[in-house]
């Protein structure tokens, strides 16, 4: 595989990083995760100016418009022009001794690679969550690549049989470990406001805006742990997990085993969607 580092293409065995950059020291760094899909990217603009947000809120400076270009290159380099792709970005503070205080001086360290991956366009089977209270911090906006509580989340969720884990804060339904959560009652979609306890998923956004156009009501308010077996229909959203239908929490199918009618509408508007 090629890997693009700090200007350069190189086989991925080639690309090298010192032991001293604040990626691998504390996971100071941020990322991206891009799907291409019969030849575009998915809302590339939205990804790109996440992904400048995030490093400006951590203080990293670098014009992230100048990786439009390295990413085309990076592309046909590794002769994935033509197909569907996942591709990752990845901006660390860069390298110095180790201090916890931002140094001065230096110079981002940037990776990028991107590989072959045709996203399922649309997930039928529903799947099981577990819940878990969200033991992250409280920047969960931030999306950083100190990613050990989504990591050890994920875990959890595979050593039940589970696809996610569905994250709870005092009470309420955050999001999950690497997905953003929404909840359907009475034809009312609800999800979690976009503040600092979740990430404003770029799907997720999407979504919102498919309501929009359906003219299906939102409600941007987070559902309270103890009443989820109420709600009619559950789904997912993100870069891979498009969006996904939920029937089982914590081993209890509580949701339609094939798919609730508004996860159905709204699959079927994602679809069609011109990105
Ligand atoms: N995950 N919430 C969290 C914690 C995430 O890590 C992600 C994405 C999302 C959904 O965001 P988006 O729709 O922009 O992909 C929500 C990426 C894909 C990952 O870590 O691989």
């Amino acid at each position: 595989a090629k890997v693009y580092l700090n200007g350069e293409i190189l086989d991925a065995a080639d690309a090298r990083i010192s032991v001293f950059d604040r990626g691998f020291i504390f996971g100071d760094g941020i990322y991206e995760v891009m799907a291409r899909i019969r030849g575009r990217f998915f809302y590339r603009e939205a990804h790109m100016e996440r992904l400048r947000t995030c490093l400006e809120k951590i203080d990293i400076s670098l014009d992230v418009s100048s990786l439009e270009t390295e990413i085309l290159t990076l592309l046909s380099a590794s002769g994935l022009e033509e197909a569907d792709c996942l591709l990752y970005i990845q901006v660390t503070r860069g390298v110095a001794p180790r201090q916890h205080s931002y140094p001065a001086g230096i110079q981002p360290t940037v990776m990028m690679y991107a590989w072959p991956k045709t996203l399922p366009d649309i997930n039928h089977t529903p799947v099981a969550v577990v819940l878990q209270k969200d033991f992250r911090w409280s920047r969960c906006d931030i999306k950083m690549t100190s990613l050990l509580g989504n990591v050890m989340a994920n875990e959890f969720a595979k050593s039940h049989n589970c696809y996610e884990t569905v994250f709870e804060r005092d009470g309420i339904i955050t999001e999950a470990s690497h997905s953003n959560v929404f909840f359907v009652k009475n034809d009312v979609v609800h999800t979690h406001p976009a503040n600092h306890l979740i990430l404003d998923g770029i799907t997720r956004q999407v979504v919102l805006e498919l309501c929009k156009s359906l003219s299906i009501e939102v409600q941007l308010q987070g559902i309270p742990a103890s009443q989820i077996l109420e709600m009619d229909e559950a789904f997912l959203t993100g870069t891979s997990t498009q969006i996904t239908p939920i029937s089982t929490v914590d081993g209890k199918t509580v949701y339609p085993e094939s798919m609730g009618p508004v996860t159905r509408r709204l699959q079927e508007a994602f679809l069609e969607l011109k990105f």
